[in-house]
């Protein structure tokens, strides 16, 4: 019967304790491979950052930002005393763009940067980058650029790296295998820009750089937005792949772009269902980014779609919105995560915080009757956002399709924060800082843990930001992975412009190697 059928799908996105244990495990089993071999789905590249900031920098630097949801070109200005100033320009990259010749998406970048340091006159008057200039013919300053590429690229130095593949439904043709910072560069010549490309970072690199400049410390820098990643300081003798390179030979510590939105696209241990399924099939890179799916911005609303298309077509008589669907539910992609993320806020509503029972209600066959005031006013809001986002007329909207979806997303996003969870834990654990629950329960006071030294984790992303309890339902997980002893000394804190900041230190860092 009906209520069979919304059991069984809220079984299927529930994970238990041991679950989440096995997951973790098989997380950090994919971190020792990857730091042990080139070549692997979790890629753990060296990114050749092997110091974190503390506060004292100082310059200013431009910075060129691409992979999350806008391109960002920045004037970031580090004051040296933990705190920066920033001015940005934000552009839209077209989905022709994403998936056209990789030249045409880099002369878009480097026409971005032109038309900023065009409009964007510096207020003193002199050029922007006051710090590190270079002669060029013609006897022009050149501006030092840092570069955030939110994708995945084998670094061979600070400043130049091969892209290994495109992630986020990017799929520009002629960019895998060349080097990132080369085309970029080569776009600037072709339009005579005196802009000089001199860092490459990730922007979960930037994340825990800029953490690590303003709160003195960080050990991870994670991105939890239109994708997901993790970045952290790893010792450099646990990277056994840089084998007898210099890197090697210096010892010390190295930052680790992970690359966790890969994890196990063999799918051995996600729990996966049908809905997960559909989207991956559907999706431009089937079979990869299998942790990424499960997780981040760009695929939550379209897990949530799947579901809900689902019990619209349930046959012999639909489970919801009595079949009818709308042509945005009724498109690929047509849920953005931001719908359910309205959605929840609807039924919070302005005043709550707290987790209350009533958010797991499972939705009822019988329903209407049993429910209280407050439940009707909460469920009339979402009704409506539901309206307002997805094209229902109103009367198309019972509160009972409104309690279905409500479940849906929550379903969707509750899951995708517990295995962010996984993330930081098992980061947690290979750095030595925690270890998993051996057998029993991780049950340890959590007395006195908040006066002892705090774990620093920058983040960053819409997810994360914008999404109702993210972060609280994320600790749930990393509580029963770690310990609550644990969990309370990690201060996961945004690393709010971090990638701007991020990629300036890494100019600095970068333009101090070349002088
Ligand atoms: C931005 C950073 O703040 O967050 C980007 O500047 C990063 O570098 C992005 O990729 C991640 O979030 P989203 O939600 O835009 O993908
Ligand atoms: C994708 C990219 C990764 C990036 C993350 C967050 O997973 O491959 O490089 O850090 O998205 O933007």
């Amino acid at each position: 019967d009906a209520q069979r059928v919304f059991d069984d799908i809220d079984r299927h996105f529930q994970l238990s304790k041991e679950t989440l244990v096995e997951l973790t495990q098989a997380f950090i089993d994919e971190y020792r491979l990857g730091l042990g071999s080139y070549g692997k789905p979790m890629a753990m590249i060296p990114t050749f950052v092997t110091g974190v900031p503390d506060g004292t920098e100082t310059g200013t630097f431009l910075a060129l930002d691409l992979g999350g949801t806008n391109l960002r070109v920045c004037e970031v200005v580090l004051n040296g005393d933990k705190t920066f100033s920033l001015r940005q320009q934000k552009y839209k990259v077209s989905e022709e763009l994403k998936t056209g010749e990789a030249t045409a998406l880099f002369d878009y970048l480097a026409d971005s940067v032109d038309a900023f340091l065009t409009e964007n006159t510096p207020s003193e008057p002199i050029p922007p980058m006051r710090v590190p200039t270079m002669p060029m013919p013609g006897s022009q300053d050149v501006v030092h650029l840092g570069l955030t590429f939110s994708f995945p690229v084998e670094q061979t130095a600070l400043g130049a790296g091969k892209i290994l593949t495109w992630t986020k439904g990017f799929a520009a043709k002629n960019a895998i295998g060349h080097d990132v910072v080369q085309l970029l560069q080569d776009a600037f010549d072709r339009k005579h820009l005196h802009v000089k490309c001199v860092a490459l970072v990730n922007d979960t690199v930037g994340a825990l750089l800029s953490r690590a400049y303003t709160a003195g410390g960080c050990i991870l820098g994670a991105i939890f937005g239109t994708g997901t990643n993790g970045a952290f300081v790893e010792q450099v003798a646990n990277i056994t792949k840089l084998g007898n390179s210099d890197a090697a030979a210096k010892g010390g510590l190295m930052v680790v772009n992970t690359e966790w939105g890969a994890f196990n696209n063999s799918r051995s241990h996600l729990p996966s269902t049908p809905f997960d399924n559909a989207l991956d099939r559907r999706s431009i890179n089937p079979r990869f980014q299998a942790f990424e799916k499960f997780v981040s911005g760009m695929y939550l609303g379209e897990i949530a779609r799947n579901i809900i298309m689902a019990l619209i077509d349930a046959a012999p008589k639909p489970l919801l919105l009595s079949g009818k669907f709308t042509p945005l539910l009724n498109t690929q992609w047509g849920l953005d995560t931001s719908v359910m993320s309205d959605i929840e806020n609807a039924w919070e509503g302005e005043k709550r915080t707290e987790p209350s029972p009533e958010d797991h209600m499972p939705p009822f066959t019988e329903f209407e009757s049993k429910l209280s005031e407050n439940v009707k006013a909460r469920l009339q809001r979402v009704r409506k956002t539901m309206v307002q986002r997805l094209g229902y007329e109103d009367e198309d909207v019972t509160l009972r399709d409104a309690a279905i979806v409500k479940w849906a997303c929550g379903l969707v996003a509750r899951r995708a924060a517990l295995l962010s969870g996984v993330a930081v834990a098992a980061t947690l654990i290979q750095t030595g800082r925690a270890s998993l629950p051996a057998g029993h329960d991780n049950i340890t006071s959590s007395e006195g843990a908040e006066d002892e030294e705090k774990i620093g984790v920058g983040v960053d992303g819409s997810l994360i930001e914008h999404y109702p309890h993210f972060e609280r339902m994320m600790r749930e997980s990393l509580k029963i992975l770690v310990g609550e002893h644990i969990e309370k000394r990690v201060d996961i804190g945004m690393a709010k412009d971090g990638s701007g900041v991020g990629a300036a230190l890494c100019a600095l860092m970068a333009s101090k190697e070349m002088q």
